[in-house]
Order: structure tokens, then sequence, then C-alpha cells
């Protein structure tokens, strides 16, 4: 398997380099994948074989950048800012619908294409930029224990919530009517006066807690299992900005819209045939993913601190992964029209 530790020091030549300017390079050009799948798809009127490769394509960017940071296992600051810059192309995707969101609100939205690439080409040779070998020590940073169990906790809380809200988006399968029942009934519960400000505090807890860890344990490399965690939990920091942004401040604030099925599904045009919504299919299907395997590692590290061993910690991981991947597919499938019975 391809290891960056040993071409990343501070007299590796540019093209060496590459882990570093690589990332934002892809990055740079992911929105395109998903225009190219619109123009596929608006002539064909339905999926086909090629657009379906292109979708995958665009799923490929965050798997390749949690394989970078994967692969970048050495020490040193290069090491660390390889890592951390697969973490960041992982977080793509949702990053992508965040810019976007807001461009649109300022108006801007027709530069859109524009203000993203140049952005992530802009970075590039930044990001290559190579240390003095003087600096290249060891910059591995302890995560402090407080800081993880209060993640942990408030995590646990917030799941409840998430329970809730991911079961209501999977009766999608059952239709619109029967998703908007549900949501109208835990509407009375999480925004109640008091719970919808807490749940809002909670989880920009869960975000600026979970950015700290992730920048402390970013500065060593480690296992599958820890990569994971990390890219699921950048992921997920930017998903909720973005989630919390669209919900409360573009559609309640900006457009006074409902957020309603109408909403989430960008109907009537749907999230497959519109040229701005189809974004949304690799952003929610990964929220939903990302979240439920988020939780599963730190189910795995819960269980690693009692004792349990490792090979079924992991068997335990990998069953939840599956699992989350299962359940981001039928609310997906839910969302963009598959109806069961
Ligand atoms: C398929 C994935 C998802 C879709 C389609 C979706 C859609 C929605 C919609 C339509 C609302 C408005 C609800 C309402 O008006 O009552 C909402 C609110 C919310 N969502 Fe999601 N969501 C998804 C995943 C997630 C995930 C993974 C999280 C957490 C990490 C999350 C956190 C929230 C929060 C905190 C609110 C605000 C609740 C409130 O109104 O107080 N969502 N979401």
């Amino acid at each position: 398997m391809l290891d960056v530790s040993e071409s990343l020091t501070p007299r590796s030549t540019l093209a060496q380099r590459w882990p570093l300017w690589l990332p934002p390079l892809i990055a740079a050009f992911y929105p395109y994948l998903l225009d190219a799948f619109h123009v596929l798809v608006k002539g064909e009127g339905h999926i086909t074989p090629a657009a379906a490769l292109l979708l995958l394509a665009a799923f490929a960017v965050p798997a390749l950048g949690l394989h970078l940071a994967c692969r970048a296992s050495g020490r040193g600051v290069e090491q660390t800012r390889a890592r951390r810059l697969g973490l960041l192309l992982v977080a793509t995707p949702t990053l992508y619908c965040f810019v976007g969101v807001n461009l649109y609100m300022l108006g801007i939205a027709t530069a859109e294409g524009w203000i993203w690439t140049l952005a992530w080409l802009a970075l590039a040779p930044l990001a290559a930029v190579a240390t003095p070998a003087e600096h290249d020590a060891r910059t591995e940073r302890p995560t402090p224990t407080l800081l993880r169990v209060a993640h942990g906790v408030s995590g646990a809380l917030v799941a409840l919530f998430i329970a809730f809200h991911l079961f209501n988006h999977l009766l999608s399968l059952a239709g619109p009517e029967v998703h908007a029942v549900l949501m109208e009934r835990g509407r009375q519960v999480y925004r109640a006066p008091l719970v919808e400000p807490l749940l809002v505090i909670a989880l920009l807890f869960q975000v600026v807690t979970g950015l700290q860890l992730a920048w402390r344990w970013s500065t060593r490399g480690g296992d599958f299992q820890r990569m994971f965690q990390l890219a699921s939990g950048v992921f997920l920091a930017v998903f909720i900005l973005g989630h919390l942004n669209a919900v409360f401040v573009f559609a309640r604030l900006w457009a006074g819209i409902e957020t309603d099925w109408a909403f989430a599904t960008g109907a009537p045009t749907g999230l497959i045939m519109d040229p701005w919504s189809i974004r949304l299919l690799p952003h929610y299907a990964l929220g939903v993913f990302f979240v439920l395997a988020h939780l599963g590692s730190g189910l795995r590290v819960v269980l690693l601190a009692h004792g349990v061993a490792r090979r079924t910690a992991d068997r335990l991981w990998w069953l939840g992964a599956g699992a989350a991947a299962l359940v981001s597919l039928a609310i997906l499938l839910g969302m963009t029209g598959l109806r069961l019975g």
C-alpha cells in the first residue's frame, strides 16, 4: 500500500510533496463531477450508467481523503499537514453545500464555481510549502481526558435527537405524508422553547470540542478506525454548521420558508434532477452515514477502554458501519422517490 511517510520530508521535491497539494486540487474540481452528472441525467431523463459512475466518483472524493489521511502515518509537521488536508478533503461534499447556501444568500451564486475552484487552487501551492527543517520536530499533542469525556457525554445526549430525526427521515419510504405526521409530533418536543436552544448549543458544543479533538489527534497517525473517527468528526463539524445554517438562517430567517419535506428533498424538481440540489445527495447520504458510524467509533473506544478485545471491538465497529451505510441508503432512496408498500 502507498505510504507517504518516506516521501514527505522538508527536502522533498514538489512532485514528492503530492500528498500536500493533491487534496486541494481534487477538491477544486469536485463540483464538476456533479455538474457532469446533471448534464447526463438532464439529457437522458434518468440515471444512466455513466451518470451513476460520476456519482460514485463524487463519493470517491471523501473516500480518497480518508485514504490519504491514513497513509500519512509518520511524524512531523508535514505528515500532520498531509493528514489534515486528507481530512479536509473528506468534508468537501458538505463544505460545498455550506459555501453554496451562503453565496446564494449573498446573491453571488452564479460566481460559485469560480470562487470555489480558485480558492482551492490557491490553497494547493500554499499547502505544499516546505517546512524549515528545524521546525520539523515532533508535533504530537495529548488529548485532554476531560475534553474527550465531555464530547462523549454530550454526544450521547445529542444522539437521542439524531435517532428520532433519522427515524423520521427513514419514514420517507412510507411517503411524505407519514414523514410529515411524525415530524409534526417531534417538533412539539425538539422545537419546545427550552429544548431547541439546548439542542443547538449541544450540537455547537460537539462541533467546537470535536474540532479541538481532531486537531490534536491529527498530530499523530493512527489505525484505520481512529482516522475514520477523525474524518467523520471533521465532516460532521462542517455538516452540523451547514445544516443549522440552512435550517435556521437560510430557511427560517432569510427566505421565510417551511423546513418541511419539500425543503429537505428539493421539491418539486427533486434531489437528482435539480442542478443545485444534486449536491445535497452526497451531503445527506454521508451526513447520515458518518453520524451513525461516528457514534460507533465512540462506542469502540469505550469498549477498548473497558478491556474488550481489539478483534471484537473492530468487528462490532464494522457491523455498525455496515448498518450505518444501509440506513443512509434507505433514507436517500426514500427521499428520492422509493416507496415501500
Ligand atoms: C438525510 C439527512 C437529513 C435531512 C434530510 C435533514 C433534514 C432536516 C429538516 C427538514 C429539518 C427541519 C425540521 C423541522 O422543521 O422540524 C432539520 C432540522 C435539524 N436537523 Fe436535520 N436532516 C438530516 C440529517 C441530520 C443530521 C445527521 C443531524 C445531526 C448531526 C441533523 C440535525 C438537525 C438539527 C439539530 C435540526 C434542527 C431541529 C429544530 O428544528 O430545532 N440533521 N433537518
